[in-house]
């Protein structure tokens, strides 16, 4: 498949300008972004991993908080679809001498750019975006309230390795009321179908955590063993030591014993595939031998981050309707 054939292959939009969060994204909005992944992923794998699709289109990444996977890979996403990019980190900018949110990305919006992919430590930031500029907003980690880009590299890494996503049992264990990631796999994930349990200590599961989602097919337990019988995936989360407001864990030692996947657990069950959004905390959420073993796709997932975000940055540019023969 040539980049002529791929172009012209995906024609259909996205009834989204922006993207927020998975939470009202369809499922067929879903899988338009999942198959343009496949198609975009093929790229990665050509001797020069470069197309011309958005060739013209300006994309400033504006990260407000750490990160390795999200900001590289979408940088690269842009590179690779020929995007000009521009990197901005706090460091070294005029937020240190007090400039706000607002004024920040409205003075980097008159300098003539198309799209902004952002991180930052407040739910509700990307969305707040959209109401001070007309650029196409991405959310690339707003607080603990979403992190739809990495749910969609979840989604797709789970249906490449299943073939299918309805029906599957997927267990997300960990800090789930500080999770990002676990509220855009929720959405996700139950909007495709899959059966969801959250495991965790009672602790970091968030009183509302019933009404997360609507739909009926998500468990809740703080049992291990329970949350694992039956399970296709367990997705097991960062505890985030730097969002825990007091002390919610007695020992990172004692988080393992009782919720940190080991060995036993692989060899109890023996189709159970492991994911992890990353940074891994070894020995704490995975035994590192689980962190390494064959049935772990975290690899998987950051190849699959790349593609995702060429798919996303494609579908909102506005250049999904052109014809670049
Ligand atoms: N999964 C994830 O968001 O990782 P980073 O914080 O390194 O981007």
């Amino acid at each position: 498949m040539n980049v002529t054939q791929t172009d012209q292959q995906i024609n259909t939009r996205l009834a989204h300008d922006h993207l927020l969060g998975l939470e009202g994204y369809s499922s067929e909005e879903i899988e338009l972004v999942l198959s343009t992944a496949r198609r975009f992923r093929e790229v990665l794998y050509r001797p020069i991993r470069k197309v011309p699709t958005l060739r013209g289109i300006t994309v400033v990444n504006l990260f407000f908080e750490a990160s390795t996977r999200t900001r590289i890979s979408f940088e690269l996403a842009e590179k690779r679809l020929s995007a000009d990019t521009v990197n901005f980190s706090t460091s070294g900018s005029s937020v240190l001498k007090g400039e706000t949110l607002k004024d920040t990305v409205q003075n980097i919006e008159a300098m003539k750019i198309d799209m902004v992919v952002v991180r930052h430590r407040s739910p509700g930031a990307a969305h707040f975006l959209t109401q001070c500029v007309s650029s196409t907003i991405i959310n690339a980690g707003d607080g603990a309230h979403e992190h739809p880009t990495q749910a969609l590299l979840d989604l797709l890494t789970i249906s490449d390795r299943f073939g299918y996503v309805e029906g599957l049992n997927v267990t997300i264990i960990g800090d789930i009321m500080h999770s990002r990631v676990a509220r855009s796999n929720i959405h996700g994930l139950t909007t495709l179908g899959a059966n969801i349990t959250l495991c965790g200590p009672p602790s970091l599961l968030p009183v509302e955590v019933e009404s997360l989602t609507d739909r009926d097919n998500v468990h809740v337990t703080s049992n291990l063993d329970e949350a694992l019988e039956g399970c296709d995936v367990a997705m097991a989360l960062r505890i985030q030591l730097e969002r825990q407001g007091s002390n919610r864990l007695p020992s990172l030692r004692e988080y393992h014993e009782q919720f940190g996947i080991k060995m036993s657990n692989m060899n109890q069950h023996k189709d159970l595939v492991i994911m992890h959004p990353g940074p891994v905390n070894r020995g704490v959420e995975l035994a590192s031998e689980v962190v390494d073993h064959e049935r772990a796709v975290i690899l998987d997932q950051v190849t699959n981050g790349v593609a995702v975000r060429m798919a996303i940055l494609f579908l909102l540019s506005g250049h999904a309707d052109v014809d670049q023969t």
